[in-house]
């Protein structure tokens, strides 16, 4: 069944908390994420590093993306233990159809979803009410025992697209500079703190308000280099920011990328796009750009750095999403990118923020992050990692607080307490051994020793898949809908011993916060389409009457009502009884 994809309606800043108090009341849980899955820094080793000179406790965090557009999503990547927030794509033409579905995690990563999808004040609320949020559960007494005392700095980096018009146009200056200057939204917001509620104690807390100076201009592919010249100068002189330049794994050449993509990691099928190398920044023109760049920003008291690595263009040899071309993320990437950092680095000797080169470009990095290389792509001297796709794999934020542990354990392990002793370490060892430093080190590494990882036949296995029509009640109850998906759509709901109500546990959509990505139809085991088989809540009567197929509008209160349509009036009454279980709808009555 197609269905006509609805805008996403974000839950308001009340909603969101009293969601947060009562799923962490009633199931240990914020956001279906459980406490276990919570990030508690260790005592003594110190994960912080300087973000363009602003402090933060952890370099992991979610890249501009599906992962950073909701204020639910920033809440979920700030418990896992992100510390650095680049949050989703603000750019002018705020009302584009995104093709559905626009992620596929199938194998390696591809996605055709190159928009925010809010509009741009939708997203300046967004940002502010993660920001308020976050403070909030910062100093919230109950979460003390999951996230330690102090959770330690964070911060929110701004990404904005893709031309220097629609930069300038009022609508994206207004978004920049209530991002420098969200007083007008804060006060707007803390109004929605409910005075007798869990967190009316900070109803009058003096939330920041300069939510972010800090940009990472995502440079859409195709974009000329002058356009990107004067994007950043522009958002130096006349908005006071401090810039990064997201550059794309095309500025490697053609060749190059031929030669790693299907000779070294036997991606065969993947098809590159030559006119997007010949259309996007060359690497020497690229060498130009960074030089004068940092010069410019350096000589108006500003910092600048680059950030490597957008999506690869490649074409859409699926067919699994409508769109042609698509966007190539996750392993591959991540040894493009590591290429990509060792073809500048030996271009520009001492420009850049590496152990080894002091230079003063610091290089943000996201290019398949996973648990298993964040250690050694830190030891390279980016700051900070952020991820995408790994994220998007069964487990979704859940999967931080691991990358952060097993971090934290390799700098241990080095006998060192901090991320600087342990990349001196690192390139004392790597220059030990004949490298000219870790980037070498590494890129030596995911082309050699740990090849497999990287290479086609280390990323083959499709998701696991069971013979079986999804159900609207009953599936294998893997989860994996309720992890994977990126705006916390989904979520459980305990089954046990309610009468006419089958299965251990049920699997329910906000239908208002599913923007149809697609993600859970590739990780669910079952034929069929979660976000469309099972039962689909509305909260919003508008909303409710525009979708169509089988559906139920939600009204919370004692108890939770519901009415049903698009012939799902046979199931209302399981519905109703499973949302007034003990474990039931994650909102209180009250809402
Ligand atoms: C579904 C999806 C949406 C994305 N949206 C954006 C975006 O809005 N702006 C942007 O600069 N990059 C976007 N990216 C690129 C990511 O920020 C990141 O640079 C890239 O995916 C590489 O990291 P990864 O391998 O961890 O996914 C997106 C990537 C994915 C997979
Ligand atoms: S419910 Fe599924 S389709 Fe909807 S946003 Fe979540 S993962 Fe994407
Ligand atoms: S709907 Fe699919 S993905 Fe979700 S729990 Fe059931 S089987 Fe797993």
């Amino acid at each position: 069944m197609a269905l006509d994809v609805a805008p996403l309606t974000p839950m308001s800043l009340e909603m969101l908390l009293d969601r947060i108090a009562f799923e962490f009341e009633t199931r240990n849980r914020i956001f279906d994420l459980p406490t276990g899955r919570f990030w508690q820094p260790a005592d003594d080793i110190d994960l912080s590093f300087e973000f363009l000179g602003r402090p933060a406790a952890t370099p992991v965090g979610p890249a501009a993306g599906p992962h950073s557009q909701m204020a639910q999503n920033i809440v979920l990547a700030w418990l896992g233990g992100s510390r650095l927030f680049e949050l989703k794509t603000v750019q002018v033409l705020d009302d584009l159809e995104i093709g559905r579905p626009c992620i596929d995690m199938q194998t390696i990563g591809y996605n055709i979803e190159w928009s925010q999808e809010l509009t741009v004040p939708e997203s300046l609320d967004e940002y502010v009410k993660a920001s308020m949020i976050v403070e909030m559960l910062r100093g919230w007494e109950p979460l003390r025992d999951h996230v330690g005392a102090d959770p330690g700095p964070h911060v929110f980096d701004m990404s904005v697209g893709y031309d220097l018009a629609g930069i300038q146009t009022p609508k994206v200056a207004a978004f920049i500079e209530g991002m420098h200057n969200a007083s007008a939204a804060v006060e707007r917001l803390r109004t929605e703190i409910d005075p007798d509620g869990p967190f009316g104690a900070f109803r009058d807390m003096a939330f920041t308000t300069a939510l972010s100076n800090t940009i990472t201009l995502s440079t859409f592919h195709g974009c000329p280099p002058d356009e990107i010249e004067a994007i950043t100068k522009h958002l130096i002189d006349d908005h006071d920011i401090d810039v990064i330049v997201k550059l794309n794994p095309t500025l490697l050449g053609h060749d190059r990328v031929d030669e790693i993509v299907h000779q070294r990691l036997g991606y065969d099928y993947v098809q590159l796009v030559p006119e997007a190398f010949d259309d996007d920044l060359q690497f020497d023109r690229g060498i130009e750009l960074i030089d004068e760049l940092s010069s410019y920003a350096a000589d108006r008291g500003h910092r600048f750095g680059i950030k490597l690595t957008n999506t690869l263009v490649v074409a859409n040899h699926k067919g699994f999403m409508p769109d042609d071309p698509m966007y190539l993320s996750g392993p591959p990437l991540h040894v493009l990118a590591t290429a990509l950092l060792d073809a500048l680095a030996t271009a520009l000797p001492g420009k850049f923020m590496l152990p080894g080169h002091d230079g003063a470009v610091m290089v943000s990095f996201s290019a398949g992050i996973t648990k298993e290389n964040l250690a050694d792509a830190l030891a390279m001297g980016v700051n900070p990692t952020t991820i995408c796709t790994d994220l998007l794999k069964p487990g979704g934020y859940g999967r931080l607080a691991p990358m952060l542990r097993t971090l934290t354990d390799a700098v241990g392990d080095a006998g060192c307490t901090d991320l600087g002793s342990y990349r001196a370490h690192r390139l004392e060892a790597a220059q030990a051994a004949g490298h000219r430093d870790v980037v070498a080190e590494h890129l030596d590494h995911v082309l050699g020793a740990d090849l497999g990882t990287y290479h086609l036949t280390g990323n083959e296995k499709l998701p696991r898949s069971v013979d079986h029509t999804l159900e609207m009640w009953g599936c294998v109850a893997c989860n994996f809908c309720v992890t994977v998906c990126p705006n916390d759509a989904f979520f459980k709901l305990p089954t046990q011993g309610l009468e006419g109500v089958e299965g251990r546990q049920q699997y329910l959509v906000f239908s208002e916060l599913c923007n149809e990505c697609g993600n859970c139809l590739t990780f669910c085991p079952e034929e069929g389409d979660p976000a469309l088989v099972k039962p689909r809540l509305y909260l919003d009567e508008a909303r409710f009457a525009a979708a169509e197929g089988p559906r139920f509008l939600v009204t919370p209160g004692e108890p939770h009502t519901a009415v049903a349509a698009g012939g799902a009036d046979g199931e209302l009454d399981r519905l109703i009884t499973l949302l007034n279980a003990d474990e039931g709808l994650p909102l209180p009555p009250s809402v």
